[in-house]
């Protein structure tokens, strides 16, 4: 039987004030699973929770600076990690790696000390190695629980979806294509084979490629002005919602996600799939589904990558211990 007291939540947006950040926030503001929005930011999240607060709902907005992050962080349910600099084009994601490592490392150790039980999900770029940074200062301060913490690449499912719709003419929201691997080249793998849409290889390649450079085609659109925002921003705020319905008790709810993995080998740890979320974090990573050739020979190169991406994570934080 359905209790009737139903739970909300306290969530931390860590980079409220940027690209993804803010839209990230004006999605959050309308969920009614949110008791209170924390906006934490170094520029501007005092004026940005002052201008949400006056959409009419009950949620509490406040807006933190690095010296209250405590109060940010302190009994939050979930804590959502966007912030890091964007890419410019021709940048790869990788190229991210050297400017955005401290700030997960620093927000991570911040998330260790004053929320150490809340489900962490990472938005930052380059994701496959963020994710490993936080999970080993996580790991160092002694909080780590892998049912917790999440590299969010539901992104790259919705272009999947939007993609084969765009080459077909079917409705978006009916096609389900699991996305594999991580989030970056040829880390991402997209499986076609399970939309149930008839696809011969050179079709199922060319919508790889598209799904694959969907991140480079808004970077260079953009022309300088950053990376995907909204389409990162509306994929995070439904990954957020199913998260906290979980969380509350509700069954079922699946969305791709990188997390500690048991479909990988240890060296690799860390993979994206689809993930079922439950009461604690992750309840279930989903059994991989039959896969063709051409997404059997792409699972095998994505790996040989996400490994190295993972390692470069894990050793900058190992090689530099927490003080
Ligand atoms: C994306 O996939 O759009 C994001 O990871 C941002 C980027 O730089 O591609």
């Amino acid at each position: 039987m359905r209790r009737s007291v139903q739970l909300f939540f306290k969530v931390a947006v860590l980079g409220a004030s940027g690209a993804v950040g803010q839209p990230l926030c004006l999605a959050l503001v309308q969920n009614r699973k949110v008791s209170e929005l924390r906006l934490y930011d170094i520029v501007s999240p005092l004026g940005d929770a002052t201008d949400l607060s006056h959409i009419p709902r009950k949620v509490k907005v406040t807006g933190h600076l690095p010296k209250g992050i405590h109060r940010a962080l302190e009994d939050a349910d979930l804590v959502l990690i966007s912030a890091g600099i964007p890419r410019s084009p021709g940048m790869f994601r990788e190229d991210l790696f050297n400017a955005n490592r401290h700030v997960i490392q620093d927000l991570s150790k911040e998330v260790a000390k004053y929320a150490p039980r809340a489900v962490i999900g990472i938005i930052s770029d380059p994701l496959n190695s963020m994710v490993a940074v936080a999970a080993e200062t996580l790991r160092q301060a002694g909080t780590y629980d892998p049912r917790k913490l999440f590299g969010i690449s539901s992104l790259d499912t919705m272009r999947a979806q939007s993609m084969l719709a765009d080459f077909t003419g079917n409705d978006p929201e009916q096609l389900h294509i699991p996305v594999l691997g991580g989030h970056s080249g040829q880390t991402i793998v997209p499986l076609f084979s399970q939309s149930g849409v008839p696809l011969t290889r050179e079709e199922a390649e060319y919508l790889t490629h598209r799904v694959r450079r969907g991140g480079d085609v808004v970077v260079n659109a953009k022309g300088g002005r950053g990376s995907s925002s909204l389409s990162a921003a509306y994929a995070v705020a439904d990954w957020a919602d199913c998260v906290m319905r979980a969380l509350d008790g509700e069954e079922g709810l699946v969305r791709s996600s990188m997390v500690e993995s048991p479909l990988v080998p240890e060296t690799t740890r860390f993979f994206a799939s689809p993930v079922e979320f439950g009461k604690h974090g992750v309840q279930r990573v989903l059994p991989l589904p039959p896969l063709n050739e051409y997404e059997e020979e792409q699972l095998d190169r994505c790996l040989a990558d996400l490994e190295k991406n993972i390692r470069k994570g894990l050793q900058f934080v190992t090689s530099k211990p927490s003080e």
